[in-house]
């Protein structure tokens, strides 16, 4: 058996498979069908500072390959995470990541301190990336200064493992990679969603009650690899690759590319067990090719 261990900015994870925010619930929802403890990383849904009510429906359409969902952050906000959630889920034997958004530089730091405070939550994943709010959101993540001044911001709140997530809604991400760098993120995740949309031709109408949502899901794939190879040859902190992964190849794929670790989403939907199968996927492959840890063959990609 190779080593799955893996590093990602001083946090320490049993394999590099985990789950992306938005697609898992707490991860307690998926507990009926796997030990939910042998994934490397759990981040959950994504926590603002106050309660949201998300956008209105419809607000997910299914695409040939994959779906478009405009859900726009609906959750309960920090405080009701902290006395609520957090107590449920403290305990799983896995990293437990809370997936930060905001509409202004306040509710990021407000929200980032609140979550530094608790003591079995070793990361958190800021998300300048989401396609689906009408203030903030993906606003910090397609513009270098804001992102780099959202991550600063944060950092000096935060002292734990800083992952920041990245929008592909951009024509260079690697400059927007190295500006959270600078900002001090101790590591990357890529990609969020892709803004697309849908048209119901009879109807005349557009699918999503906000006309635009986020495209997710296999037809990603091969943009999301290509992103992460783009940023992987470009920053020294450590790449979290996603978008589209939905088998161990695909993971091994964005490992090769340059990702030191993985995050799994829209594929839970359709195999809830996926997490389980992709980590022992990624084994199987490299005892078969001789590699005796996960980490020999990142960015092993040979062009
Ligand atoms: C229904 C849904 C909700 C999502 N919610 C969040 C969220 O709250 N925060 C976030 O950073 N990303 C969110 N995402 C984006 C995913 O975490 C992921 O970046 C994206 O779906 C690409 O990965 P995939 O193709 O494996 O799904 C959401 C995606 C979906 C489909």
């Amino acid at each position: 058996m190779a080593e799955l261990i893996t590093n990602i900015g001083g946090l320490r994870m049993k394999n590099p498979v985990m789950t992306a925010s938005g697609t898992y619930g707490y991860g307690e929802e998926f507990a009926d069908f796997i030990d939910i403890s042998k994934i490397g990383g759990i981040i959950v849904k994504g926590t603002t500072i106050a309660h949201r009510e998300g956008n209105p429906y419809p607000r997910m359409a299914e695409t040939p390959s994959g779906m478009l969902n405009a859900v726009g952050l609906q959750n309960k906000g920090v405080d009701y995470f902290i006395d609520n959630i957090y107590p449920r889920i403290k305990d799983i034997d896995t990293n437990m990541i809370v997936n930060v958004s905001g509409s202004t530089i306040d509710d990021y730091v407000a929200t980032a301190e609140k979550i530094n405070a608790l003591d079995k939550i070793p990361a958190i994943e800021l998300n300048i990336s989401c396609p689906n709010v009408k203030q903030g959101g993906m606003a910090f993540g397609t513009d270098c200064k804001s992102a780099q001044s959202v991550v600063e911001a944060v950092r000096k709140v935060y002292g734990k493992t800083l992952i920041v997530k990245l929008s592909p809604n951009v024509t260079n991400i690697a400059e927007i990679a190295l500006a959270v760098e600078a900002g001090g993120a101790d590591s990357v995740s890529l990609i969020n969603t892709l803004m697309g949309m849908a048209i119901n031709a009879e109807k005349r109408k557009p699918v999503l009650s906000t006309v635009t949502g986020g495209l997710s899901g296999a037809c990603v794939k091969p943009i999301a690899l290509r992103m992460v190879w783009q940023v992987a040859k470009a920053v020294k902190v450590p790449v979290i690759g996603l978008g589209g992964i939905s088998s161990a190849t695909d993971a091994i794929e964005f490992l090769l590319a340059g990702a030191t670790a993985v995050e799994i989403g829209t594929a839970n939907f359709i195999d809830p067990t996926i997490t389980i199968k992709v980590a022992e996927g990624i084994n199987e492959y490299l005892d078969r090719h001789g590699f005796k840890s996960v980490s020999e063959i990142v960015g092993a990609l040979e062009c």
